[in-house]
């Protein structure tokens, strides 16, 4: 039932006043609900240690109980307390990353609640680079459970407007500050003897973590087929960020061949007369608007070259065609390299692993 009033904090120059830090670090310690931005999406924060704010979240959100939530604090000494042990080879990672999008999955300390940790003997750590999130972090000394401020099922939110979208009436703040830098959100790694391994691509890319560290990429990261079997982490079971409408995905490592499919595909489903959405560079929507474009709905990324670009808009263009209330989606995959392994990982799952290969 949406019957709180939810509050809006409006940062100024990515900050907030000292009364509102306070106002926010009482809420938590009261068990309240607030979202934040941080570098990567919007978080909703309870205090992770209470396990009656941290099921408060869970409810909110509609998320299923056996997926865990990070924990996020201000500085490394917080860290090493809440894991019950913290390996060099995560001092290494976390000296290299933090404050930044990189999650470390670590043995959990006895005293973090079985409800925050989805019932799992670890627990993931982050430290926000956000200055918002920083703020509040480091002045509150609260560790801070947060997933990111959807609904579960909807894409991310890169916006306090994606937040209110979503959860208004059902969470007591929202901090308002801009869209978020990254758009993706952290990149989840478990640490062990074999050296680290990529439970989720994100902010930080493999090719980053490989300049410090030996790195794996969990076959379930990758998000090209549903996970048969247990989990490395529990979101991977979970179909993420799915619009409404169907959407296949085209896929290729000829990005020319991924085009012409792509509009291909777009072409023909509009010839029958569905409102089609299209996900796609900017380059191949601006193509395609030299065609019959009645009923497409072009929703373009970013430049094709330009992933960052991709990244920070990826969750943004699946909420408008949301809104557009299109019949069918076709997406233009990108090359998994770098950021670009994130932003499959994402489109794959909207697509529901709906493949087409286009090669040539
Ligand atoms: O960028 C981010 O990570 C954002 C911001 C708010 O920090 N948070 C976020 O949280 O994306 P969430 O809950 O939406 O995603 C957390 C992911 C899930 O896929 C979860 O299964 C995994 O991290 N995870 C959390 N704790 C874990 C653990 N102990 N072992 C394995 N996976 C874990
Ligand atoms: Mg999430």
């Amino acid at each position: 039932m949406r019957e709180i009033e939810t509050k809006i904090l409006v940062t100024n120059e990515g900050l907030l006043a000292p009364a509102q830090v306070d106002e926010v670090v009482s809420a938590w310690e009261q068990g309240f609900l607030v979202a934040f931005p941080t570098e990567t999406v919007y978080g909703l924060g309870a205090n992770a240690l209470s396990a009656d704010a941290v099921v408060r979240i869970f409810a909110a959100k509609g998320r299923p109980s056996d997926n865990p939530l990070i924990v996020h604090v201000g500085d490394i000494s917080q860290a090493v307390e809440l894991a019950g042990y913290f390996p060099p080879a995560a001092s290494a990672l976390a000296e290299q990353f933090w404050p930044g999008p990189l999650t470390i999955v670590l043995p959990a300390a006895a005293h973090i609640p079985a409800v925050t940790r989805g019932g799992l003997a670890t627990v993931g750590i982050r430290i926000p680079s956000h200055p918002t999130a920083l703020q509040l972090l480091r002045q509150s000394r609260l560790a801070i459970a947060a997933p990111s401020a959807n609904t579960s099922g909807r894409p991310s939110p890169v916006s306090a407007q994606d937040v209110w979208d979503d959860l208004a009436g059902l969470i007591e703040y929202i901090v308002y500050s801009g869209r978020t830098g990254i758009g993706v959100e952290s990149t989840v790694v478990s640490v062990g003897d074999e050296g680290v391994r990529v439970l989720r691509p994100g902010g930080v890319t493999v090719e980053q973590l490989a300049e410090v560290a030996d790195v794996t990429i969990d076959p379930g990261a990758l998000g090209d087929a549903p996970v048969v079997g247990p989990a490395a982490s529990p979101g991977m079971k979970y179909r993420h960020y799915a619009p409404k409408a169907p959407a296949v995905l085209v896929e290729g490592s000829n990005p020319g061949a991924v085009e012409e499919k792509v509009m291909d595909l777009a072409l023909t489903l509009a010839a029958d007369g569905q409102t089609i959405g299209v996900l796609a560079c900017t380059e191949t929507c601006n193509l395609l608007r030299g065609h019959n474009t009645e009923n497409l709905i072009m929703v373009p990324t970013g430049p094709r070259k330009d992933m960052a670009a991709i990244a920070a808009n990826i969750y943004h263009c699946l909420r408008e065609l949301d809104r557009s209330g299109v019949d069918h989606i076709v997406i233009e995959g990108v090359p998994p390299t770098g950021m670009g392994l994130a932003v499959a990982n994402r489109l794959r799952k909207a697509a529901g692993y709906q493949l087409v290969r286009a090669d040539s």
